[in-house]
């Protein structure tokens, strides 16, 4: 064989863009971020960085799956790609889009106590907004009307895991979706990353060891190959603040959504 021939995009090693085997669909504010930067510590993986927004966002979506894979990263055959949109977990039209790409694609859905992520929620819009030069209403005008909670406000609505997780099983079985446990994962990331690499048929390659916690941060960051990275700083703000007893009447609204929850995943949150 002539040894000048140029290597041929279709040699076993050739790198390509390919549709993602596995996509973290949500919940916004839930550490979309982090499962994905812990993902990619993974050989095995590579990941989009940038969000994709391709089955929410119908500009994007009418552009079809050949720009979906111009947004994934280039891989090796037997090395899955992983992309993170929040944006779809909520968007109904979103599961019978993805079913239709690929109806095998493995879902991770990592959730957070959800009266927590409607704080965090409102705390990154208020901060896009004051960036903007923009006024924004305190966090309790938004949530409360008249004293009791406003089920019309947005951030209210995406916390309703179970209304979200019910489309979602309308098109695909339990077993095709990952739960992970996002105040865990802010915790001891570790134990909730060795069970992503099992559902994803993963070797376990991922090791205590690409974890520490960064005092300064408050949070844990990665180590990989030398290099240490913690995620900026939009993930870990403090939160906007809210009365102790507004919150407490948040916690008992999630209450009943929240078992909704629990019954369709088969295991229970130890949320507020
Ligand atoms: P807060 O900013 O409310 O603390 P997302 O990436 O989906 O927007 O989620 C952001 C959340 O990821 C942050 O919410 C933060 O709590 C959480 N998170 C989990 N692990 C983290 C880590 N190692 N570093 C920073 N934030 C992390």
């Amino acid at each position: 064989p002539s040894s000048s021939s140029p290597p041929s995009s279709s040699s076993n090693n050739a790198t390509q863009q390919r549709q993602p085997g596995a996509i973290i669909i949500g919940v916004r504010k839930g550490g979309t971020r982090a499962l994905l930067e812990m993902l990619n510590l993974h050989p095995d993986v590579e990941v989009a960085k940038a969000e994709v927004h391709y089955f929410n966002v119908e500009e994007h979506y009418r552009r079809g799956l050949a720009w979906y894979k111009t947004q994934m990263p280039f891989t090796l055959p037997g090395q899955l790609t992983v992309e993170k949109t929040p944006g779809y977990f909520a968007a109904p039209q979103v599961p019978a889009r993805v079913w239709a790409m690929n109806p095998a694609v493995r879902l991770l859905l990592i959730v957070r106590d959800p009266a927590e992520r409607l704080v965090s929620d409102y705390t990154q819009v208020l901060h896009n907004r004051l960036t903007r030069h923009k006024p924004y209403l305190p966090l309790e005008e938004l949530l409360l009307n008249e004293g009791r909670i406003d089920p019309g406000y947005k951030a209210l609505h995406r916390s309703l895991y179970h209304q979200h997780l019910a489309r979602w099983l309308e098109v695909f079985p339990m077993d095709q979706i990952h739960v992970v446990d996002g105040d865990a994962l802010i915790k001891d990331p570790f134990p909730e990353l060795r069970k992503a690499e099992r559902f994803l048929n993963l070797p376990p390659k991922i090791s205590p060891n690409n974890f520490y916690y960064n005092t300064t941060k408050g949070f844990y960051c990665l180590l990989s190959a030398g290099h240490d990275k913690c995620l900026d700083e939009s993930k870990g703000r403090p939160h906007a603040p809210l009365s102790t007893q507004a919150f407490k009447k948040l916690c008992r609204y999630f209450r009943k959504p929240n078992k909704l929850f629990f019954e369709m995943v088969g295991r229970s949150f130890p949320w507020c």
